[in-house]
């Protein structure tokens, strides 16, 4: 596994990170599985790891912390997020005042079982809540060890902008993949700022797939029906990137994550996997190099999209 540094923090991670949110962090998905998955990973080289309070109704943040127990952490930067809750029902709540932050961020702590959270990230915040009484709450806390570094996730690229000229954030994590190259320019501004710039859902959810094909067990109707609520648009950019999965010597998900892997502004590529092979096969994106023949058939696509 290929390392990189996390922009201007001192850290450094693996290029790939694994995402524990979603299905893997759900009570309907078996416990020793989702551990089994985080020990392969850490056994693989993966360092990064991704969470967040709010993540399969909260239940993946504790989970991840007991993937983590008696292991050795001195190598990993542990990430979650917070700003946002579950409110129950399925719904997630949004809070960003600096009392709920601060709250979210100790919390956390106590669910991974670390000294300090690697990176904490704002969840989605609007630029107005990103106000002075926040940033000081949050220097306040990484003057106290309970945060290494801070960053956003966001999807909106005017927050991305916002963010990039705030000298307290270190990070941005970004919706990066083969369906999104207009995030590029705001990549290189982001790295040009000394940011770390984090790929979300680098995988592009698996869209480049037929929807169908890929319906084969009950997390793969869980992020069908994700798909048809929320993320309509990459199903359809989706239809035009088939041919990823029609390349020799490559699966399809290794060029997906190849393509990320090959912009050297990104940080850490993140994806989710609750298949064990699936894991295995992504890590070896780390080792590959995207034909320039690929790539060219890539910015083809999505030109065309
Ligand atoms: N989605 C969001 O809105 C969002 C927002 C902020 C941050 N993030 C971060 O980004 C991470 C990844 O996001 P995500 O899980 O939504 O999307 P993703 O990683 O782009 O896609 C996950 C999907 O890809 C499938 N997959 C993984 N490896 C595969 C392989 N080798 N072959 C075929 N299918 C494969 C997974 O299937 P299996 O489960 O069957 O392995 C799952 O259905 C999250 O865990 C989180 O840390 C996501």
């Amino acid at each position: 596994m290929r390392h990189r540094p996390l922009g201007s923090t001192g850290l450094t991670v693996s290029e790939l990170g694994f995402g524990c949110a979603s299905w893997w962090g759900k009570p309907q998905f078996g416990e020793r599985e989702a551990l089994g998955l985080v020990h392969a990973a850490l056994d693989l080289g993966f360092t990064f790891f991704d969470t967040g309070a709010s993540y399969s109704a909260g239940e993946a943040e504790p989970r991840l912390g007991r993937a983590l127990m008696d292991r050795d952490l001195s190598r990993l930067v542990i990430a979650t997020k917070a700003g946002t809750h579950h409110a129950g029902g399925g719904r997630i709540a949004r809070d960003f005042s600096p009392a709920a932050i601060v709250a979210s961020a100790e919390r956390s702590v106590r669910n991974l079982g670390v000294e300090g959270l690697g990176l904490l990230q704002l969840h989605g915040p609007a630029i107005g809540e990103l106000n002075d009484d926040l940033r000081a709450a949050l220097a306040d806390l990484k003057a106290r060890g309970v945060i290494r570094a801070l960053g956003v996730n966001s999807f909106d690229p005017a927050v991305i902008e916002h963010v990039i000229g705030l000298p307290d954030f270190d990070v941005v994590m970004v919706d990066y993949n083969v369906l999104r190259p207009e995030r590029e320019p705001l990549i290189a501004r982001a790295a040009a700022a000394g940011k770390g710039v984090l790929a979300g859902m680098a995988l592009a959810m698996g869209h480049t797939r037929p929807l169908l094909s890929r319906l084969k067990g009950p997390q793969d109707v869980w992020y069908a029906a994700r798909a048809f609520a929320r993320h309509r648009d990459e199903l359809a950019r989706g239809a035009r990137f088939r041919f990823l999965h029609r390349q020799p010597g490559v699966t399809g998900s290794q060029a997906a994550l190849g393509y990320v892997l090959a912009n050297p502004q990104v940080s850490c590529a993140v994806f989710g996997a609750t298949r064990m092979a699936h894991l295995q096969e992504n890590a070896r994106a780390s080792a590959l190099d995207v034909s320039s023949r690929l790539m060219r058939q890539i910015r083809e696509a999505q030109e065309a999209a």
